[in-house]
C-alpha cells in the first residue's frame, strides 16, 4: 500500500473517462525528514505529447468548473497550456500515489494566500475533503514537475545552462559563491542556475516565493556525491535540498530538516 493511501476518498472512482497513463515517471526521494514523491513531465517526452494532443480538445475532463473559469482568464496560449499541464502534473501524481485510476475532475488545485498550490477534493461540485499532504509545482519551457509529501515541500525546475556571472553577485554571498564554484568540475557550468533553483525550492516550502529576497536563504554546504545541500532561512531554519539533473534541466526538491 502506498504511503499516501490513508485518505478515504475511494468510493466513487468510476466516474470519469480519463485515465492516467500507466507509465508515469513518478520518483521518490527522502529529503530532510520527509518522503517526497515527484513527477517530471518533460516537454520532449511521449507522455507530454499524448497529454498535449488530448488537452487541446478535452482540457475540461481534467479540470473542475472553477479551474475552467480560471483557465478562461488566461489570454496567452503558452500560459494556458503550461497552467493545464501543471494541474495535470499534480493531479496525476496524487492519483498515482493514492492508487486511483481516474477522477481528475474531482481534484481541484487552488491557489493559497501566497500563490502556493492547495489540493481540494470535490464531489458533485462540493468540497468534501482537504487532504493533509502538501504539493508543489514548477514549470520551465513547457516542461513541468510536481511534488507531493506529508510535510511542507518545495520543488523547482531550471534549465542547466551557463548564466551570466553578474547573477552570482546579485543572489549569492562570497561563501556561497565559493561553494558553487567548487562544483564546476562536477557539474560543468551550471552552478548558478543550480544555486538559484535550490533557493527557490526553499522559498516555496516557506510559501514565500520571491516576496522576500533570495539572499534570505543561504546555501551552507553542498555534497556533490549525494547531490544534496543544506540551506538556511534567515540563518536559522534549516532545509535539506536534493538536486537531480535531468538534462537539460535541474530539479531541486527541498524540505525542512
Ligand atoms: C513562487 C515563485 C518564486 C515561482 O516563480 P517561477 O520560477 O516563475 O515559477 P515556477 O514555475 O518555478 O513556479 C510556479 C508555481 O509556483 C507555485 N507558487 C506560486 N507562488 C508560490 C508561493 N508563494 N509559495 C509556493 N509556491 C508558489 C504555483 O503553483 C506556481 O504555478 P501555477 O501558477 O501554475 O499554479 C513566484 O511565483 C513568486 O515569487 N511569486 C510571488 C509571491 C508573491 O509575491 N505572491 C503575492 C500574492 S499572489
Amino acid at each position: 500500500m502506498s504511503a499516501f493511501m490513508d485518505d478515504s476518498f475511494l468510493e466513487d472512482r468510476h466516474d470519469s473517462i480519463v485515465h492516467i497513463p500507466r507509465d508515469l515517471p513518478v520518483s521518490s526521494e527522502i529529503v530532510g525528514n520527509s518522503e517526497v514523491k515527484f513527477l517530471f513531465i518533460n516537454s520532449n517526452s511521449a507522455i507530454y505529447k499524448t497529454i498535449f494532443t488530448f488537452i487541446k480538445d478535452f482540457a475540461f475532463l481534467f479540470l473542475t468548473p472553477k479551474e475552467i473559469e480560471i483557465l478562461k482568464g488566461f489570454s496567452v496560449d503558452k500560459r494556458r497550456v503550461e497552467w493545464v499541464m501543471g494541474r495535470i502534473c499534480i493531479k496525476s501524481l496524487l492519483l498515482h500515489c493514492m492508487g486511483w485510476k481516474q477522477g481528475f475532475h474531482r481534484i481541484e488545485i487552488l491557489k493559497g494566500e501566497s500563490g502556493e498550490p492547495l489540493v481540494v477534493l470535490k464531489q458533485n461540485g462540493f468540497k468534501i475533503y482537504q487532504p493533509s499532504y502538501f504539493v508543489s509545482l514548477s514549470h520551465r519551457n513547457g516542461s513541468c514537475v510536481s511534488a507531493l509529501s506529508k510535510n511542507p515541500v518545495g520543488i523547482d525546475l531550471e534549465i542547466a545552462e551557463n548564466l551570466d556571472n553578474s547573477m552570482m553577485e546579485d543572489y549569492f554571498d562570497c561563501r556561497e559563491k565559493d561553494l558553487l564554484d567548487s562544483l564546476l568540475s562536477h557539474l560543468v557550468n551550471f552552478n548558478i542556475p543550480l544555486g538559484w533553483s535550490m533557493k527557490e525550492s526553499v522559498l516555496k516550502v516557506l510559501k514565500l516565493g520571491l516576496s522576500v529576497s533570495p539572499k534570505s536563504v543561504t546555501i551552507e554546504s553542498i555534497d556533490p556525491d549525494y547531490m544534496t545541500a543544506l540551506l538556511k532561512y534567515e540563518h536559522q531554519q534549516e532545509f535539506e535540498c536534493k538536486f537531480i539533473i535531468e538534462h537539460p534541466y535541474i530539479i531541486s526538491i527541498s524540505s525542512m530538516r
